[in-house]
């Protein structure tokens, strides 16, 4: 009966208890959990019946420890994370450590984005964290495993805090496939702030500019259209193109090409946009360029469409309005007997106004031909 609970006891003292604090377990089997720096790895000292420990990067499971103290960790982050270790067969067992050890993760920037846009541009922003001092100032860098770079134009939001930073003319072209760190760090009055950093191939945050038309013409039978994009850091470009033709609805299609031909095309208008071959779901959408019209020909075979939308409903609206008066017209000279107009010198210019002798013997005949139904039978 005892030992369910003190199995429950055991597990709430050693989920909470971590190495930064104080160990209430007399024989802990996993002490001393720490960061190695130069090896990079999260290590520790273990004893006991432990055979599998899985490494957690802020909850993560980044992999499994199997009859080793340690896990490799890579590339050890600036930023401040929560590495913690699990006992995963035997005894339940967990300790995390946060590291570096500097400051409150909550001050660090947030939400860092970067792209590259416009060809050779790069703008990254980040939003000034929660729980950051008012004194803040943020610096940001870009760096690759053999150099740093400043930035060099921020923007700063109301307070004066940094918040963006933005590069010209980046040409790093021959390091296309290099990972890229973007970083953030900073300081409030002497002491420092917890950075934040992202690691990225330049190529996977472009945003791939509009692509120019190039050449584009049309005949009666055949229109042509060619383009091209500038890319320093996207090798395999393919397109999307969104065609709309005369009133239909517009439909999308790909290319690996960089023209367009189509054969009685009508008038249409096109936009296309780049994108990156194999990744495009991954990274961000490229920009349309500007929407262009062709309309070649085909003029004399098809009726401007414009047109029969106007006067379609002229039409029936015209039709109508015939087949209803033809259909009164009987009727209503029954009901008001027609007056006979007095000859009148003033309302004689009057164009519109009926005037006629008056004889009822006539007055069959201005019956209209519509209204002639027979009805079989009768006869
Ligand atoms: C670190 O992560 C563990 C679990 O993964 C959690 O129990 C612990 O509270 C975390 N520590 C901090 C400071 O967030
Ligand atoms: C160690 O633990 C495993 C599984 O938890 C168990 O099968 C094994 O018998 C244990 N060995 C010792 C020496 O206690
Ligand atoms: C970062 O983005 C998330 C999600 O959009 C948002 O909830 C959070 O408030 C942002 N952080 C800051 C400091 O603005
Ligand atoms: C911020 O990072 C840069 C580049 O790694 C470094 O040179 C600088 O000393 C750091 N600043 C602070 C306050 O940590
Ligand atoms: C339109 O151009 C195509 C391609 O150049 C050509 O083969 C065709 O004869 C042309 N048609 C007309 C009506 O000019
Ligand atoms: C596209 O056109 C813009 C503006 O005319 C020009 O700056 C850019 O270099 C052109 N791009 C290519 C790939 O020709």
């Amino acid at each position: 009966m005892a030992l369910p609970w003190l199995a429950v006891l055991l597990t709430l003292i050693c989920c909470s208890m971590t190495t930064d604090h104080a160990i209430s377990d007399p024989d802990p089997p996993i002490k001393n959990l720490r960061i190695d720096p130069e090896r990079k790895r999260l290590a520790w000292d273990q004893h006991g019946n432990v055979s599998e420990i899985g490494c957690y990067v802020n909850s993560k499971i980044l992999k499994k420890a199997i009859e080793k103290p340690y896990c490799s960790l890579g590339d050890l982050s600036c930023e401040v994370k929560n590495y913690t270790v699990k006992v995963i067969k035997g005894q339940p067992f967990s300790a995390w450590i946060q590291y570096p050890k500097q400051g409150n993760p909550l001050a660090a920037a947030d939400n860092l984005t970067c792209r590259v846009h416009d060809v050779d541009q790069l703008s990254c922003s980040w939003a000034v964290g929660e729980e950051a001092p008012a004194n803040v100032q943020y610096h940001f860098y870009l760096k690759h495993p053999l150099k740093t770079w400043p930035c060099p134009k921020y923007m700063q939001n109301q307070q004066g805090v940094n918040v963006q930073c933005h590069f010209d003319s980046l040409s790093l072209q021959p390091e296309r496939q290099t990972l890229f760190r973007f970083l953030v760090n900073g300081t409030s009055g002497g002491s420092k702030i917890p950075c934040r950093q992202m690691t990225h191939r330049l190529e996977e945050i472009e945003i791939l500019a509009a692509p120019n038309i190039t050449k584009k013409w049309c005949n009666e039978s055949y229109s042509f259209m060619e383009w091209e994009v500038r890319s320093l850091f996207t090798e395999d470009i393919k397109y999307e193109l969104e065609i709309q033709k005369g009133t239909d609805l517009a439909y999308k299609e790909e290319t690996e090409l960089k023209v367009l031909g189509l054969r009685n095309p009508g008038p249409y208008t096109v936009k296309i946009k780049a994108m990156d071959s194999l990744f495009f779901e991954s990274r961000p959408a490229g920009q349309w360029s500007a929407p262009q019209h062709l309309d070649c020909g085909r003029k004399d075979a098809s009726f401007p469409i414009w047109l029969v939308y106007l006067l379609a409903p002229l039409g029936a609206l015209l039709l109508v309005g015939l087949v209803f008066l033809c259909r009164r017209w009987p009727l209503m000279q029954k009901l008001f007997p027609r007056v006979p107009h007095v000859k009148d010198p003033v309302g004689d210019s009057f164009q519109n106004e009926r005037m006629m002798a008056w004889d009822p013997e006539q007055q069959s005949q201005e019956e209209c031909p519509v209204v002639r139904v027979q009805v079989l039978g009768e006869t």
